[in-house]
């Protein structure tokens, strides 16, 4: 999705936008461009592709001078991906250039009026109404214009606005899309993803909806949509500048991989004390966890599927009903939701569109929301009634690794707090499973060490045009979850299944050398998932079965087998999932697909 950045100093700004946006490049984008701000001139570069390109036409930014610039990269909604849709776009009269994350959903109404009025549009995108809106509000006072322009606006944004008459000044403002300060001394930033921002300050201030803010180099002020001041909080960014880089692997994603087991701690570890979990950011207390009937988990994608990993460890330890929703669905399907149902919303960015809209409307019925996220100060951290961040530090790869695995463990700790609030379960068993989840992170670690030759097999099974990814339970939890994996980044096609659905049409599609992927760590129903392995080797399957260390069981069915260390069966998906990331990953590799960036995929997906 797009990414903004924007500076006002003394430095040249050129080099320090380009910058930034490189920083942005993982989320996904099209066509990238910079405005500098130079002798009350506006310069502008775009191109389309990669910002190599764009520092090439720039000589890296030393070509165009000036302290004050606005970037974006576009990730194309509204027109395709061209040089001239590409941002900033500029008013007629040359003064205003704007940057736009987001969708202006009456950009067509907008623009016709602003057609009738004379304005001249060069692009097909929605954003452009910002910029002639600003121009023809414009009577001296950006501030005003700025106030005006947003009263017209629906939909989302973050903006970043230049002016050649105020020329040490950056407007923006913000409606449902992400938008941080960065505060320097003697110099100021902003941009949509810390990430952009690390190198240069660790201080942030979070804007929130309907908020605006006038940046210049020594101050920032941010308002209320009506124009008046308000009191913002300065937060430290604990991310380091090295965990938002490659490190010297290949992929940010295999580096997200390989950090799963210190992410797991940093979110788990914190959170017990002297044999008790602690969730002292929230106030689920033994009397609130007793009123509610249910519990609706809510979230897109890979979270979804932590979602349902922690479905069976909630139901299983808390005996409460467990929902797990697809965002974009539960939003739209008028929900039974009430003052008694505890919503918990899942989301590594915290700001995926359905999961923000899903989120509201349960709060709008009633319910009390739980936010699981790992973007601090994100969108939906700041709309939940309590928040439990994952302490992943920050995710770069598209597809998710290590946002997945400490949704999950955060669930882990849940389902166990709850249990006990709730009384539900005895002292021995709270504690076995309490000095379980303590050994989480060491067995994440083991199933990377023992999966060091993934690579290999991934040299067997690349090039494939399709997968099957079997389980039951727990498994069929992790195996919705590999085949996103494999799907997402390698392009083959990949279909997960309950296993014991299989019989009730897919087996069809199974042939002599199809890969079928069997989940088999859930030592209840092992028996009936090997059935299930029998039934497609009869019909010329490859099996690549996924089970326990010392399960030999497995060995005399499948052609192959990964094995993961053994844990108690309700943590499971957390270690298993490891040789599935590894070996969507090698897959690709073997593929030739551009991992870290997967094809019309973007990181966090702002837009519905
Ligand atoms: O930031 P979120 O966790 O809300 O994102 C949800 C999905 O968009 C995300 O998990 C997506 O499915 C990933 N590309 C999967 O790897």
């Amino acid at each position: 999705m797009c990414g903004i950045v924007g500076y006002t100093g003394s430095q040249k700004a050129a080099p320090i936008l380009l910058e930034g946006l490189k920083k942005l490049e993982y989320r996904g984008y099209d066509s990238a461009g910079i405005a500098v701000l130079n002798n009350k001139v506006i310069e502008v570069n775009k191109v389309t592709g990669r910002i190599a390109n764009l520092c090439e036409r720039t000589a890296d930014g030393k070509n165009c001078p000036g302290t004050v610039g606005i970037g974006h990269t576009r990730w194309a909604t509204h027109g395709a991906p061209t040089d001239t849709n590409a941002h900033p776009h500029m008013s007629n009269d040359g003064k205003f250039a704007v940057v736009h994350n987001g969708i202006i959903e009456n950009y067509i109404a907008l623009r016709e009026e602003l057609i009738q009025k004379g304005y001249r549009f060069e692009s097909q995108t929605d954003t452009e109404v910002v910029v002639h809106l600003i121009e023809m509000y414009y009577n001296g006072d950006l501030k005003k214009a700025v106030i005006k322009t947003s009263a017209r606006l629906q939909g989302s944004y973050a903006l970043g606005v230049v002016c050649t008459d105020e020329p040490e000044k950056v407007y923006v403002a913000r409606e449902a899309s992400p938008l941080i300060l960065g505060v320097g001394v003697g110099e100021n930033y902003f941009a949509s993803d810390v990430t952009a921002l690390v190198s240069y300050t660790r201080n942030a201030i979070y804007m929130d909806d309907g908020e605006f803010a006038e940046i210049t180099p020594d101050s920032i002020t941010v308002f209320n949509p009506a124009g008046q001041p308000v009191e913002k909080k300065i937060s430290r960014i604990t991310w380091d500048v090295g965990s938002a880089e490659k490190g010297g692997y290949e992929h940010f994603m295999l580096k997200e991989i390989i950090e799963q087991p210190r992410a797991v701690k940093a979110t788990i570890a914190p959170r017990i004390k002297d044999g008790e979990i602690i969730l002292d950011e929230t106030e689920l207390t033994a009397d609130y966890l007793t009123s509610i009937n249910k519990i609706v988990i809510t979230a897109c994608g890979s979270a979804y599927y932590a979602g349902c990993a922690g479905k069976y460890a909630i139901e299983k330890l808390c005996r409460i009903p467990v929902q797990v929703e697809l965002a974009s669905e539960l939003r739209y399907s008028d929900p039974l939701i009430d003052e008694h149902t505890l919503l918990i919303v899942l989301s590594q960015s915290g700001e995926t569109a359905d999961t923000i809209a899903a989120m509201k409307e349960c709060k709008n019925r009633g319910a009390t929301t739980l936010a699981v996220v790992n973007v601090v100060g994100s969108t939906i951290a700041n709309t939940a009634d309590f928040t439990l961040y994952t302490w992943a530090g920050p995710e770069i790869a598209v597809a998710t690794t290590k946002g997945y695995s400490t949704q999950v463990s955060v669930l882990y700790l849940f389902a166990l707090y709850a249990a006990k609030k709730m009384n539900r379960i005895d002292d021995k068993l709270y504690n076995d499973l309490l000095e379980c989840l303590k050994t989480l992170p060491k067995k994440i670690q083991e199933a990377i060490d023992m999966n060091s030759a993934i690579s290999t097999l991934a040299k067997k099974y690349h090039g494939v045009d399709s997968m099957f990814f079997i389980g039951r339970n727990t498994d069929y939890a992790v195996a919705l979850e590999g085949a996103l994996k494999m799907k997402e980044i390698s392009y083959v096609h990949a279909e997960s299944y309950a296993a014991g659905e299989l019989k009730h049409g897919t087996i069809a599609l199974v042939e002599e050398h199809q890969p079928v992927i069997a989940l088999c760590c859930n030592e209840a129903i092992m028996e009936k998932t090997m059935s299930n392995i029998v039934e497609v080797k009869a019909r010329g399957a490859e099996v690549l079965a996924v089970t326990f260390k010392d399960n030999h069981k497995i060995v005399s069915l499948a052609d192959d087998v990964i094995f993961v260390p053994k844990i108690e069966m309700i943590f499971s998906a957390a270690v298993e999932i490891i040789p599935l990331q590894l070996l969507a990953y090698y897959v690709a590799k073997e593929n030739g697909c551009d991992i870290d960036k997967p094809k019309n995929l973007a990181k966090s997906v702002t837009v519905e």
